[in-house]
């Protein structure tokens, strides 16, 4: 599978997603994911299956499947560890569940901070503004994670131009990966050109749309990706479905992917989208379906009185 070189280190483009895979069912998704040939598995303490996860690569690892070395775990920091002294204790712990000395790939999951206390935040007394807890001292916890040998790179989730101008202005390890929002109907050209012009690489999240989250986090009139017309001609023209030809189209723009199944077949047929060629028409034809439209819009973070709006958060 193609790699992506991230400082000498070799990602794989397609890797498995994690979020919303229950506990019950992520332990088999990632055995039969790691079965199939996946070496990426993609997750974030605040998912809350790590311990599954970690189970599942060891199973993997202690029945000669893969090696450690051939595997690429990425996880993230949640809000509620930010702060310079907060991020060994948050990746140690994430090591411990699963079961791993050492990360590939941690990531500062939101540009967004919560006092220690509360996990979850709904009100304004649960927040800390990026000016009481600056994303600079929590990026030196994650220098320092590196340095401790806990993770070998470190990158961010969710970040603006702006907010990466801004970190890479004030850091010794630069990020290496900015994992975001990114399918067709919201192809984020500015920021992709920004992060490969600066060495930065990128990971799409929610690539197939995300239609599995939770009801509180969809929009009424929100339109259904793996229902687009376009795609779907074009993936009838290839002999291919819907979501293996986003896949595709990812892949072909040099940024990793991370569809989230805990279906063997889906998996399998994600898995197998590696192999897809897209001519420059078929780029063409998908670049015009791009409809601006976020699915994880970043409401949640926006309460009454709250430190962040929508457009401190995505400085659009
Ligand atoms: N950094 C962040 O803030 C952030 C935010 C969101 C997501 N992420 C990461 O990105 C990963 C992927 O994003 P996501 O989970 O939001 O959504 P997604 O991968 O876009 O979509 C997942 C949904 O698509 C279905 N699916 C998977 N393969 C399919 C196929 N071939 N055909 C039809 N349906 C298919 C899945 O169902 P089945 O499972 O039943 O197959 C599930 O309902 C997450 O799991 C997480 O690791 C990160």
């Amino acid at each position: 599978m193609q790699t992506l070189n991230l400082n000498g280190y070799a990602l794989p483009i397609l890797g498995l997603g994690t979020w919303k895979s229950a506990p019950g069912e992520v332990y088999t998704a990632v055995k039969e994911a790691i079965k199939i040939g996946y070496r990426h598995i993609d997750c974030a303490a605040i998912y809350g299956n790590e311990k599954e996860v970690g189970n599942a690569i060891k199973t993997c690892i202690e029945e000669g499947t893969v090696t450690r070395d051939e595997l690429w775990v990425t996880s993230k920091l949640w809000n509620n560890m930010h702060g310079e002294n907060n991020v060994a204790p948050a990746i140690q712990k994430t090591l411990s569940d699963l079961q791993l000395e050492y990360l590939d790939l941690y990531l500062i999951h939101w540009p967004v901070a919560q006092k220690k206390l509360f996990v979850g935040a709904s009100k304004a007394q649960h927040f800390l503004s990026l000016e009481e807890q600056p994303i600079a001292n929590t990026w030196k916890g994650m220098e320092k994670a590196v340095e401790l040998g806990l993770t070998k790179t470190i990158g961010v989730s969710n970040f603006s131009v702006k907010k990466l101008k801004e970190l890479i202005a004030n850091s010794s390890i630069k990020p290496v990966l900015n994992q975001v929002e990114l399918h067709p109907y919201f192809q984020q050209d500015e920021l992709v050109d920004y992060c490969h012009t600066n060495n930065i690489h990128v990971m799409a999240y929610s690539p197939l749309g995300s239609s599995d989250r939770p009801e509180g986090l969809k929009a009424e009139d929100e339109p259904v990706l793996l229902e687009d017309k376009s795609i779907a001609a074009l993936a009838s023209k290839i002999n291919a479905s819907v979501a293996q030809t986003i896949i595709a189209w990812d892949i072909h723009r040099g940024i990793s992917v991370i569809p989230k199944s805990v279906n063997p077949a889906r998996l399998k047929q994600n898995f197998e989208a590696v192999e897809i060629k897209l001519s420059d028409t078929d780029m063409a034809n998908i670049k015009k379906v791009n409809k601006d439209r976020r699915y994880v819009d970043g409401k949640f973070w926006v309460v009454p009185d709250g430190p962040y709006t929508i457009e401190n958060l995505w400085d659009e």
